[in-house]
């Protein structure tokens, strides 16, 4: 029945995550709020982290993508999962290393680091710093050479293969910003320059095809890809590429025609491909990376919202309006994201009702979802929308001076704050 198994409905007929009761929360907590299950997110990393375990004998590590949704908190829990952690900023790294996460496992991604963030993660001492252009790789040798260091680095390839997904959020294709294209001879272009660059190591490639994909086939296909490119690099120059990061990207279910694949119906036939590769070209196999974000965190909140007014255009449609929206929520308005929307207190009634759940922004698209099925929902109403782990409060604004909703983490039924809701006095404190 649910996105995720973090959520169920209580004796109530209230809609409960980690065992809490969504309405009590709405009331003791206030909304706009977003409510996370520690136990959801650390069932997800352990099933990456066995998944390696199982497929390639250990021989790798899951990195939580940061930018799914980023605060000491989940660093911590990252931490304690044995996770290590993929940022792709100056203050992703900061919050990671501020909340005590180990270094060597962070790995600084991004295609415009800046210099001041390239010689953060080398004061910091990231384990590697994943190269995106040859201009990167220059500031990087200079910067490393001038503070007596040698950075560990994988170079971000474009494998060219076309993942079915949104445009704005495929990456692996020749026409994307990110990395070096693979098929205009780039790629190899730059190992051969990595090679004569100082106080660089070249250690591994990587590769990121894109989000929310539901298909095996790309991420296989993707695998024989950086295979045959690690051979090719042995080959032509003689460098033992000896780790390989496959990305992230998996789909999750946001609503119920949406069909994730088990994490080990994707992590078996790569491993098979990894492994069959490495078997033909005569390489061995690499250290394995992969770096999901929105299967770790994804499914596994909600956000509550109250509703403020229904609005019913005869013939039209419903609005139903809520204390959040875009500012909180982008990704409709972006990438018209499906959602799954309740009445948390009616959710074991049928949704017999369709609405469109509409934003407090001064702006007509800001809408979180278009014609959504729910359970009947009047004014004062508690409403939930499910799967907003990932991607929501990381790329959440302040648009109208609206402040961030609190984030609440829930374990064993117990509710904690582990991001505080913003204040009036927090939008205007940099103003002079
Ligand atoms: N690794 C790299 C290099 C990435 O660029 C990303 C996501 C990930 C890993 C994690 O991908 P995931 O497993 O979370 O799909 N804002 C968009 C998604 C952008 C994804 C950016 N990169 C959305 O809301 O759908």
């Amino acid at each position: 029945m649910f996105v995720s198994d973090s959520l169920n409905v209580n004796e109530l007929g209230h809609l409960t995550i980690g065992g809490a009761d969504t309405v009590e929360i709405a009331e003791k907590y206030g909304t706009p709020v977003i409510v996370y299950s520690e136990d959801g997110i650390r069932r997800n990393c352990r099933a990456f982290v066995n998944s390696i375990d199982k497929y390639y004998n250990g021989n790798g590590r899951v990195l939580y993508a940061g930018k799914a949704f980023s605060c000491l908190e989940m660093c911590r829990i990252m931490n304690e999962e044995k996770m290590g952690l993929d940022v792709v900023s100056g203050g992703e790294l900061y919050t990671a290393v501020k909340a005590g996460f180990p270094t060597d496992r962070i790995y600084f991604h991004g295609n415009n680091k800046t210099y001041n963030e390239l010689k953060m993660a080398l004061e910091y001492g990231v384990g590697r710093i994943i190269v995106d252009n040859p201009d990167e790789l220059a500031t990087l040798s200079a910067l490393a050479k001038e503070m007596g260091k040698t950075a560990n680095i994988y170079m971000r390839i474009k494998p060219g293969i076309d993942a079915h997904t949104h445009s704005f959020i495929m990456t692996g294709q020749i026409d994307s910003k990110f990395g070096f294209a693979l098929e205009t001879g780039e790629a190899m272009e730059c190992v051969k320059l990595c090679a004569e660059t100082e106080n660089v190591n070249l250690v591994g490639l990587h590769c990121h095809i894109g989000s929310q994909i539901f298909d095996v086939d790309p991420f296989v296909h993707a695998a024989e890809v950086m295979m045959k490119l690690i051979a090719d690099v042995k080959a032509e120059t003689g460098i033992v590429i000896s780790e390989l990061d496959l990305g992230g990207g998996f789909g999750i279910k946001y609503v119920d025609s949406d069909k994730p694949v088990e994490f080990d119906a994707y992590m078996k036939p790569v491993s098979e491909q990894v492994k069959a590769s490495a078997e033909k070209y005569g390489i061995d196999v690499p250290f394995i990376l992969i770096e999901p974000g929105r299967s770790i965190a994804g499914a596994e909140a909600v956000t509550l919202y109250t509703v403020g007014n229904v609005k019913k255009i005869p013939d039209i449609r419903t609005y139903v309006a809520i204390d959040g929206g875009m500012c909180d929520n982008p990704r409709y308005i972006l990438y018209q994201s499906d959602y799954t929307v309740m009445c948390a207190s009616r959710a074991n009634e049928n949704k017999d009702a369709v609405v469109t759940v509409a934003g407090k922004c001064c702006e007509s698209g800001d809408l979180i979802q278009e014609n959504a099925p729910v359970q009947k929902v009047e004014k004062g109403d508690i409403l939930a929308v499910l799967t907003t782990g990932a991607y929501n409060y990381s790329m959440s604004s302040n648009y109208n001076r609206i402040p961030r909703p609190e984030v609440l983490m829930v374990k064993d039924g117990q509710v904690r704050t582990i991001i505080k809701r913003e204040t009036y006095e927090d939008i205007i404190k940099n103003d002079m």
